[in-house]
């Protein structure tokens, strides 16, 4: 049954955690080796394969400097993160080739899991496929006030759990997921992890390109969902197996008390997929990979005694925290439908008949109002449709009330196939901008890539958030008028700058010029119509802001 059924050699790593106010993660190519005796390419943060775990406390004021070592534009997105569009890491935040990128804001979300990815336009499944991503762990006084696991490493574990496609012969990370032939856990094939004999809480994340998971253990047992992508749930939801789409996070308590010296398996169960969803049978279309429709082992547990925390956790509350649905009174409507171009097409949508342009922006909704999404696919396949900038939560699916595990804070919702639809209801608080969207897309990588995105601007209403409007010109640096006609005048506020660049919005390098001076002007009368970036270098930082050339 299955492909992986030996004892497993490799403890998976559980990654370092950084945190404080001030993080540094260096986005570099590396190598790594998954099969023994191949070098594979890859790409990590602060390391070769994923990145470290950021430990954000609810409240604090936090700036993460991304410096970029590749050598390729890149940005890197706090997937689920309510800040400002302009530090959201979107496609519209790039990162240039050796600067560096320092958003700063103050924590605003509720305790749950998060992550972190590249997100350039046409780039994204390249970066991530490699091995670009990390998680997020998002603490708060609610959830610390619980008794629940939560010793990172010894009770509380990090599980990236990926498909992956590897060529073959040459072991190499293969940029085409269709037809993927393996699956790892915090980058590693085929491997163990020793847990104590209590209870202990597994973060799942799914960061696969395309397909989904049925995660369960072995003995079909029953294990507790304490949380969903951006909150603990009203009350722990008791399941045997649990469906996560691409991007997808839930949290998960099992119980391995009184356990000692025995093994264990979180499984796959490609069987119990819907027909049509990837990694489950094919359906109608495509052809399947070597791994859907089976279920086989994704992770070994070994129950050994040597690494209990001295207290541990052998109930966890019946009652967790209160969601409470966004009131639906006043809301605006927008409806999104999915298409496949052809009809059976496996890797290219529209949303409303258009797919993703850097600078048209798909609608508009005023700061303070709520809406309430509804979509319809009727392409062949299920969408996992993400939206950037707040958590949402799911009204309905197919008709009826989502699972208990979908109820409390959502950033993705699976939208079935064929004519299946889903409600959500989302608030556009605290941030608001004129230059700067945030991003709703498809997680599924080829069809983001793809296309299978669009753009909204969250525009002032009665107020304006300085974290929103005035992060374009912080206090190492001011540029205006914005948008400019003729003349933009930077000042760097004391500071040097030694170089000015523009590049366009696919990251190409129009104009550059040294500088030595404090403030400048340029004009830029030669430039057409249009978003642009604008990149200072200073002696020991760079900052790159995005305008617009009317
Ligand atoms: Cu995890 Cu817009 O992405
Ligand atoms: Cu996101
Ligand atoms: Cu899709």
């Amino acid at each position: 049954m299955g492909y992986q059924i030996s004892n497993a050699q490799t403890a998976i790593p559980i990654p370092d955690t950084l945190s404080g106010s001030n993080i540094d993660l260096y986005l570099k190519d590396s190598v790594k080796q998954f099969y023994t005796g191949y070098n594979t390419a890859t790409i990590g943060y602060n390391g070769n394969y994923l990145g470290p775990t950021l430990i954000i406390n609810k409240g604090q004021s936090i700036t993460l400097n991304v410096h970029n070592q590749l050598n390729d534009t890149t940005t890197t997105h706090w997937h689920g993160l309510h800040v400002a569009p302009s530090n959201d890491g979107s496609p519209h935040n790039m990162i240039m080739a050796g600067t560096t990128w320092s958003p700063s804001f103050t924590s605003m979300d509720d305790a749950a899991t998060y992550w972190y990815h590249p997100h350039l336009h046409m780039k994204t499944m390249k970066q991530v496929l490699k091995g670009a991503s990390g998680m997020i762990i998002q603490r708060d006084a609610v959830e610390g006030a619980l008794n629940l696991p939560r010793t990172y490493g010894v009770d509380d574990f990090p599980l990236v759990c990926q498909w992956k496609t590897f060529d073959i012969v040459t072991k190499q990370i293969v940029m085409d997921d269709e037809l993927d032939n393996a699956t790892m856990v915090n980058g590693t094939l085929n491997g163990y992890l020793n847990v104590p004999a209590q209870m202990v809480r597994l973060r799942l994340l799914n960061g696969s390109s395309h397909r989904f998971f049925m995660f369960a253990i072995n003995d079909n047992r029953n294990f507790k969902v304490i949380a969903g992508d951006e909150s603990l749930l009203n009350a722990p939801v008791t399941l045997n197996k649990l469906q996560l789409a691409p991007g997808e996070r839930a949290e998960i308590i099992v119980d391995f008390s009184g356990q000692n010296g025995n093994t264990y398996y979180l499984k796959q169960l490609g069987t119990q997929l819907p027909s049509g969803y990837p990694g489950g049978a094919v359906g109608m279309m495509g052809t399947p990979g070597p791994l859907d429709n089976t279920d086989f082992n994704l992770l070994q547990f070994n129950v050994t005694p040597t690494t209990s925390t001295p207290t541990p956790i052998t109930s966890i509350p019946t009652s967790l925290v209160n969601n409470t649905v966004t009131p639906s009174i006043g809301a605006g409507t927008g409806n999104f439908l999915f298409q496949g171009s052809p009809m059976n097409s496996m890797t290219n949508f529209t949303i409303n008949g258009v797919q993703y342009v850097e600078n048209v922006m798909n609608f508009s909704v005023k700061q303070d109002s709520v809406m309430i999404w509804s979509m319809t696919n009727q392409s062949m396949m299920p969408h996992p449709l993400h939206i950037h900038g707040n958590h949402f939560y799911i009204l309905t699916v197919n008709g009826s009330a989502p699972p208990a595990q979908f109820q409390g804070k959502k950033d993705i919702v699976v939208v079935p196939p064929q004519g299946g639809t889903a409600q959500l209801i989302m608030k556009y608080i605290d941030f608001s901008d004129t230059i700067m969207p945030y991003m709703y897309h498809c997680h599924i990588s080829s069809h983001e890539d793809n296309g299978m995105m669009g753009q909204f601007m969250v525009k002032p209403s009665t107020h304006q958030n300085p974290q929103g409007i005035n992060d374009i010109n912080d206090a190492s640096i001011q540029v205006f008028p914005n948008p400019v006609t003729n003349e933009l005048q930077l000042d760097g506020k004391g500071n040097t700058i030694q170089q000015i660049k523009i590049f366009s919005t696919i990251g190409e390098l129009i104009y550059s010029k040294d500088s030595k001076q404090t403030k400048t002007t340029i004009d830029v009368n030669f430039l057409a119509t249009g978003q642009y970036y604008l990149t200072l270098n200073f002696n020991n930082f760079s900052k790159t802001i995005k305008f617009q050339k009317q």
